[in-house]
């Protein structure tokens, strides 16, 4: 284990400041401002043990996976696929084989819905989403429903942001045939209540893809508890590296499902007349794969567990709590999103003050947020506003962070309001 080790000897909470201390880009200063890096929900930065990982990798260890008899393809093997039990054990996912290494979440929905998709969706049927999804979880149902003469329903939300439960139970009674649902909104940080979800789901034979991507850097994470179907996450909002990402799958459904491309290490023959499959995962990773960003991923997952996801998600609800009463205390701040379950995320608008505007004035002061609709545009057309000012927060933003970014939205209210 890295530099987590004094951190993990603090019991029962730890100490921000110290975590800071392990992400060189948090030192960094804009405009001569101490850097505030609340974007967290579109991406993390990276402790050193991540960087250094992927140092090492190039320096000393690179080679291709699964090819060569030689030391270093089989060292860069061995160690790629130890990095697959790391993120197995990471989700409580039951085998190595139910972990595919995609490009991110994004990736991993796509595989799914290309895969997946045709074998259960068919003419006439429906593949139900949330209102509050991020694109990347409608779009490509979508792109199945055209392809199957299917429609996507979007379960609505009310104006908490949560999903309107009977709403859901009386969709359920569609012709649906898979639901894709976030387990933490983007935009707003709502937890859905997926146990429950998932179960009525299943009582009606319906699979479940879960977009885990905004709930992985601030829970844990049960795969089999969860019972879902699929479960896609992005390594780059873990504090892993950008690019690579998984899509946990139940083993009986990778058995089912045919391949997602074509290429090396997908295959057991190929002649000209026919194909044979390798098997899962494999099957699903054609091509050389990510293997230094794979085995950085896996320093991050290292991270994440050295802290702690229970010590994680108790901070980063005290954290939230605390920016949530400071911004409340400023006139006109309206917040987007007020779910009883909420992670990470402060979604707001300053009386009528356009989000850009606002995101402009608060980098000068160096707080970094985002701005926008936050690929969720059905969600922002369903309160009726262009976007908001997003800030969302990670393990290393600090209380004092969140007083500096209620202190940007009062400058920003004297300059614009
Ligand atoms: N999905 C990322 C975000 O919410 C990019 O910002």
């Amino acid at each position: 284990m890295h530099a987590t080790g004094a951190i993990q000897d603090i019991p029962g909470k730890f100490d921000p400041a110290q975590v800071r201390d392990l992400f060189p880009t948090l030192r960094r200063e804009v405009y001569g401002k101490p850097l505030v890096y609340l974007d967290n929900a579109a991406s993390s930065q990276k402790p050193q043990a991540v960087i250094d990982r992927l140092i090492r990798y190039y320096s000393s260890e690179h080679s291709n996976v699964h090819r060569g008899v030689h030391l270093l393809s089989r060292e860069a093997t061995d160690a790629y696929e130890a990095a697959r039990k790391r993120a197995a054990d990471f989700l409580n996912a039951p085998s190595e084989s139910a972990v595919l290494y995609t490009r991110g979440a994004t990736e991993g929905i796509n595989l799914v819905a290309s895969s997946f998709g045709p074998l259960h969706v068919g003419q006439g049927d429906v593949v139900l989403v949330s209102h509050m999804e991020h694109h990347s979880n409608i779009v490509p149902w979508q792109m199945l429903c055209e392809a199957q003469g299917a429609r996507v329903r979007a379960i609505p939300v009310s104006d908490t942001g949560e999903i309107i439960y009977e709403e859901f139970e009386r969709l359920l009674g569609e012709r649906v045939r898979l639901l894709a649902i976030g387990h933490v909104s983007n935009a707003l940080g709502t937890i859905n209540p997926l146990q429950n979800m998932i179960r009525q789901a299943h009582e009606l034979d319906i699979p479940v893809v879960v977009d885990g991507a905004q709930a992985a850097p601030h829970m844990k994470i049960d795969v089999q508890a969860l019972d879902c179907d699929f479960y896609a996450l992005s390594s780059h909002k873990m504090f892993g590296p950008t690019g690579v990402g998984i899509l946990y799958a139940k083993p009986e459904r990778l058995k089912a499902m045919g391949p997602w491309q074509g290429g090396g290490d997908m295959i057991e023959t190929v002649t000209f007349e026919q194909t044979t499959y390798n098997e899962p995962p494999h099957k699903f990773e054609a091509g050389t794969p990510n293997i230094a960003d794979v085995l950085a991923f896996a320093e991050a997952i290292d991270f994440l567990e050295g802290i702690g996801q229970d010590r994680i998600a108790a901070y980063e609800r005290d954290l939230l709590d605390y920016a949530t009463e400071q911004l409340l205390q400023i006139e006109s701040v309206r917040l987007v999103g007020t779910a009883t379950e909420k992670a990470s995320v402060l979604s707001f608008l300053i009386g009528d003050i356009h989000p850009y505007d606002a995101g402009t004035i608060l980098d000068r002061l160096g707080i970094a947020v985002r701005t926008g609709h936050h690929c969720a545009q059905p969600l922002m057309r369903r309160f009726g506003i262009p976007g908001t000012v997003r800030a969302s927060f990670a393990l290393y933003n600090t209380f004092d962070e969140a007083d500096a970014l209620a202190a940007g939205v009062r400058r920003v209210r004297e300059m614009l309001g």
